[in-house]
């Protein structure tokens, strides 16, 4: 795979440095994972839409969704060696290339609610976490918003207990591996463009996500039961490879900026509504039982991964814990 990153690297790099003509547009490349009627896939088509609108077509964004150009392991490796120009990965994907800061975001339970996490986003620490990519050649242009993670499976998930021994597919976080192993079930990390065929299969019996992800995916069709957790979050980091975004001409680069910062508002203020209309979606399909925990379950579960905060302290860092938890909660824990 590298061989075939490293040769579509090489094209776009000709394209840039090519005797372009006045007229052949910039293209930026934007890989994603998800669905388009996904709150990521909206985003990103609303970028593409505003970019090539403020560039006059200057810029000409193409969209490549459901893992159709890389999958989740490869599209970073793809930005970095300048195969694609934009992603928006989960925070809970950066670890493997090195920035495992980005996992104090997987912590269970951190992020009561949307409005909290914008605090963290738009003040001084999201501002700081996304200064760390530099070092690995991108830039963070922006967080987007996915939403509030569900639990599925083929068997009833309501008290701790019935997490044993379970087979999950999660996302490539340690912090993730951490929350399974406390509830004692047995982590596999696993692309999302596998998940479907793996629960249908029985690779893995359950796994955790949003409900526009779920819906999207179509993994309530072979899941019994989705539990209403709403334990962790879902959120992405736009990225783009630096050396790419800092030699774009200016006056485009600012079209850019500003196409990106209303795509982010426009993004972020449906993402909710978007997760409550694949809900009711899931519902009314009636393939999935969905559970609702009591106040005493939903505190069982709290109490089960508390824990995970003391596991991962050493590789997220507890001075960033810390940090992230006087915004959310405005004490340390
Ligand atoms: C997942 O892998 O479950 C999600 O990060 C996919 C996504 O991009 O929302």
């Amino acid at each position: 795979m590298r061989k075939l990153i490293l040769a579509a690297a090489s094209v776009a790099a000709l394209a840039v440095a090519g005797p372009a003509s006045a007229q052949s547009p910039i293209v930026i490349k934007f890989s994603h994972v998800v669905a388009t009627n996904t709150p990521k896939g909206l985003a990103a088509e609303k970028f593409k839409e505003l970019a090539e609108k403020y560039t006059d077509g200057k810029v000409k964004v193409e969209v490549y969704p459901n893992s159709q150009l890389y999958k989740d392991k490869e599209e970073l490796e793809a930005l970095q060696l300048g195969a694609v120009q934009m992603l928006a990965p989960s925070n809970s994907k950066f670890g493997p290339i090195g920035v495992k800061e980005f996992e104090v975001f997987d912590l269970p339970y951190i992020l009561p609610d949307l409005a909290t996490l914008r605090k963290v986003t738009d003040g001084p620490l999201g501002a700081k976490l996304l200064k760390l990519l530099d070092a690995k050649g991108m830039s963070g242009l922006a967080y987007w918003d996915n939403g509030f993670k569900q639990m599925s499976a083929n068997r009833k998930l309501i008290a701790p207990a019935d997490y044993r021994g379970v087979k999950f597919r999660i996302q490539s976080s340690k912090v993730l591996e951490a929350q399974f192993r406390a509830l004692g079930s047995i982590p596999q990390v696993m692309g999302f463009g596998e998940v479907y065929q793996a629960l249908q299969t029985g690779v893995v019996d359950g796994q955790e996500n949003t409900w526009s992800n779920i819906y999207t995916q179509k993994m309530h069709e072979v899941q019994k039961y989705i539990t209403n957790t709403n334990h962790g979050y879902i959120g992405y980091v736009v990225v783009t490879n630096k050396k790419f975004w800092d030699g774009l001409p200016a006056d485009v680069r600012a079209q850019c900026e500003k196409a990106m910062k209303e795509a982010t508002a426009y993004g972020n203020g449906q993402s909710a509504k978007e997760n409550e209309e694949a809900l009711a979606e899931i519902k009314k399909s009636g393939k999935s039982e969905i559970i609702a925990l009591t106040p005493e379950q939903d505190a069982a579960m709290r109490k089960a991964v508390d824990p995970v905060y003391k596991d991962v302290a050493s590789r997220v860092g507890q001075p960033l814990i810390d940090e992230f938890l006087k915004e959310t909660r405005g004490a340390t824990n």
